[in-house]
C-alpha cells in the first residue's frame, strides 16, 4: 500500500526517510551517482544513486534496467543547490523490469496504429491520463448538480429495437434464439417512455454505440449525459442545461460563463455563419448584400442571385492565399477585390440584378453595415443561396489555415429550431430524430401537405464550433408521431412492426416532456482544447475503426 505520492514530497519532508513506489522515466549514469527520473501518477522526482552506498551486484541490476521498470526506493529527502527537493536513494528495490519498450513514448510522432497497440504505455505518460482525470471529475459534478436539481438516475437497456437515431445499428446475435438485438444508438425511446411511467425528472450517463463514419469529434461507442423531465418546455432544458455549463466551466476551468447563452434560429445562423455550428470566435463573416440592399430599401429584380462577401481585415494575410481561396471556389464564382477597386468592373458587371444601382451607394451601404473600417480585401461570392454552405466551411477552413482563432476564449451559442426535415434522393429524413415535436408558430401549416415548412422544437449547444449537445421537446400524442412516421415513408406495418410498442405506449395520457443529451467526450474535448476525441478516451477504435488495443 502505498502512502506517498512524488507530488507529496515536499520541505516538511526535508531530512527524513520516505517511500517511493514508481516507474523509471530516465536514468542517466555518472562517475560516481547514478540520477534516476521517478515517475508515478502524481508527478515526477529525482533521485540520487550514490555508487559508493551500494554493493555492486545491486549497481549492475541498475545499470542494465530498461526505463519503464518499476521500481520501490527507500530514501533521504533534501534540498539540491537550486533548492528543488531530490532523493537521496539509501535501498533499492527491483519489483518488475521492462523489456526494452517498443515505441518511444516521449516521442510525438508516435503512430495512431502504435498509440493503439501499446496504449498501455502511451498512457503513461501523455495527457491522456489527465484527461481521463478531468473526466472523472465532470462527472462527478455531473452527477452532484442532477441530484441538486432532483433528477433521478435510471439505467435504460443497451439491447434493444433500432431507435431511428440516424446511424446505423451494430446488431448483436443471440445464438441460443438465432435472433438479432441493436446495441442502443441513445436512450430516446426508453427515456420517453419513463416520462410516461411518471417519472418527471430522468438523467443518465449513457454508452451509446452507432455505426457510422468515424471523424475526430466521433467514435462508434461514446458516453452521453442524457437527460428528459415532464410538464417542461425548451426554456426549461436550455435553462437547466445553461447552469450545468456554468457549474461545469467554474468548477473544472475556475471560467465564469455567463449563465443567458446566447440564442440563435437555425436559419440566421445560416444566413449569418453559413453554418449550423458556427465558432463565434471566427473573425471571418459573412455578409449578405442582397439582404443589406433589400434592408436598405434596394429594389431586387431578381432573387436568385446572391452576392456573399467576406470582408479581410488589415492584419490578414490572404496575399498569399489567394490561389488557395480562388481553388476553393472553382465552381463559384469567387472574387478577390481590394477595398479600393470596390467598385471596380467586376462588381459592376456581375450586380446585374439591382435597378437604378450606382455602385458608390451600394459600396457605402455594405461599408456602412460591417462593423468597422480597418479591411484591406473583400472575397465576394456571386452565386445562388445554396452556397452559403461551403462559404460557412470555407470560412471555418481559412480561419483555421491562417490561425485565426483565439484559443483562449470559448464561444458558446444555441441553435434552435432546425427544419423538421431534409429531402435526401427525394425521400424526407428529419433533421434531429423523428419524436421531435414540430413547433407551429403558423397554425395554419399542414405538417402532411408541407412538410418542407415544418421548424422542429429543437435546440443544439455549439461549443467553439462543435456540437456538444441536441435536443427537443417530443411529440406526446400518438397520431401526430403516426404522421412523422408517415412523412418519413414508413409504412404503417412497419410503424406497428418497429415501434408499435412506443406507440401504444403514447396512448395512455402522455405528459409533455422534452429533453437533451450532451456528448460527454465531446464537452472535455472543447473544454480542454483537445483536437481529437481518442484522446478523452482511455481505449478507443482507430479513425479507420480498426481495434488495434485487442487485435
Ligand atoms: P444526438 O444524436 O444529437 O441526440 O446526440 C447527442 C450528442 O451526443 C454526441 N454524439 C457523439 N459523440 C461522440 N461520438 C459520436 N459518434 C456521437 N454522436 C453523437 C454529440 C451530440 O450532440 N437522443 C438524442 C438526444 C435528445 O434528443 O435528447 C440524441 O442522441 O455531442
Amino acid at each position: 500500500m502505498r502512502k506517498l505520492f512524488c507530488k507529496d514530497i515536499k520541505n516538511i519532508y526535508l531530512n527524513k526517510k520516505i517511500i517511493l513506489y514508481g516507474w523509471i522515466q530516465n536514468k542517466i549514469i555518472f562517475k560516481n551517482f547514478i540520477v534516476i527520473i521517478l515517475r508515478d501518477n502524481s508527478g515526477t522526482i529525482k533521485l540520487n544513486i550514490l555508487k559508493e552506498n551500494f554493493k555492486l551486484y545491486i549497481l549492475n541490476i541498475i545499470y542494465n534496467l530498461n526505463i519503464e521498470s518499476c521500481i520501490k526506493i527507500i530514501g533521504l529527502v533534501f534540498l539540491n543547490s537550486k533548492h528543488i527537493i531530490e532523493i537521496n536513494v539509501k535501498k533499492f528495490f527491483l519489483i518488475s523490469k521492462s523489456d526494452k519498450l517498443p515505441i518511444d513514448i516521449n516521442n510525438k510522432n508516435i503512430s495512431e496504429k502504435n498509440k493503439l497497440k501499446f496504449r498501455y504505455l502511451y498512457l503513461r505518460r501523455s495527457n491522456i491520463l489527465n484527461n481521463l482525470k478531468i473526466k472523472s471529475k465532470i462527472i462527478w459534478y455531473i452527477n452532484y448538480f442532477m441530484n441538486k436539481n432532483k433528477y433521478i438516475y435510471i439505467e435504460t437497456p443497451i439491447l434493444s429495437k433500432p431507435t431511428l437515431e440516424g446511424a446505423n445499428n451494430f446488431l448483436i446475435r443471440n445464438y441460443l434464439k438465432n435472433k438479432y438485438m441493436a446495441l442502443s444508438q441513445s436512450p430516446q425511446i426508453f427515456k420517453q417512455m419513463l416520462m410516461i411511467s411518471g417519472v418527471n425528472k430522468y438523467y443518465q450517463l449513457a454508452k451509446c454505440f452507432r455505426n457510422e463514419d468515424l471523424r475526430k469529434d466521433r467514435q462508434p461507442e461514446f458516453t452521453q449525459l442524457d437527460i428528459e423531465s415532464s410538464f417542461v418546455n425548451e426554456d426549461y432544458i436550455i435553462n437547466l442545461s445553461n447552469k450545468l455549463i456554468c457549474f461545469l466551466f467554474k468548477k473544472i476551468l475556475n471560467i465564469d460563463v455567463k449563465n443567458n447563452i446566447l440564442e440563435i434560429n437555425y436559419n440566421k445562423s445560416i444566413e449569418m455563419y453559413g453554418s449550423e455550428k458556427p465558432d463565434l470566435r471566427n473573425p471571418l463573416k459573412i455578409y449578405n448584400l442582397v439582404n443589406i440592399l433589400i434592408e436598405n430599401n434596394f429594389y431586387i429584380e431578381n432573387n436568385h442571385d446572391f452576392i456573399y462577401i467576406i470582408p479581410i481585415k488589415n492584419n490578414i494575410d490572404i496575399k498569399n492565399n489567394y490561389n488557395y481561396i480562388l481553388n476553393y471556389f472553382k465552381d463559384i464564382k469567387c472574387y478577390i477585390v481590394n477595398k479600393f477597386k470596390f467598385n471596380e468592373e467586376i462588381l459592376k458587371i456581375k450586380i446585374n440584378f439591382i435597378n437604378n444601382f450606382n455602385i458608390n451607394i451600394i459600396k457605402n451601404i455594405f461599408i456602412n453595415s460591417i462593423e468597422n473600417y480597418n479591411y484591406s480585401f473583400f472575397i465576394v461570392f456571386i452565386s445562388s443561396y445554396d452556397c452559403i454552405f461551403n462559404i460557412g466551411k470555407f470560412i471555418k477552413n481559412l480561419s483555421i489555415k491562417l490561425n485565426l482563432i483565439n484559443k483562449k476564449v470559448y464561444s458558446l451559442l444555441w441553435i434552435k429550431y432546425f427544419p423538421m426535415f431534409v429531402k435526401k434522393n427525394n425521400n424526407y429524413e428529419c433533421v434531429h430524430h423523428p419524436f421531435t415535436s414540430p413547433k407551429f408558430f403558423n397554425k395554419n401549416i399542414d405538417i402532411i401537405k408541407d412538410p418542407d415548412k415544418i421548424i422542429s422544437n429543437s435546440y443544439d449547444l455549439i461549443i467553439n464550433g462543435v456540437e456538444i449537445a441536441s435536443g427537443s421537446v417530443r411529440i406526446n400524442n400518438q397520431i401526430l408521431q403516426r404522421k412523422v412516421f408517415n412523412i418519413l415513408n414508413i409504412s404503417k406495418k412497419d410503424q406497428n412492426k418497429n415501434f408499435g410498442f412506443f406507440l401504444n405506449s403514447l396512448k395512455y395520457g402522455t405528459p409533455p416532456h422534452s429533453g437533451i443529451a450532451f456528448g460527454l467526450d465531446r464537452l472535455i474535448m472543447v473544454m480542454k482544447n483537445i483536437d481529437n476525441i481518442k484522446d478523452v478516451i482511455a481505449f478507443p477504435k482507430s479513425s479507420s475503426f480498426y481495434d488495434f488495443i485487442t487485435e
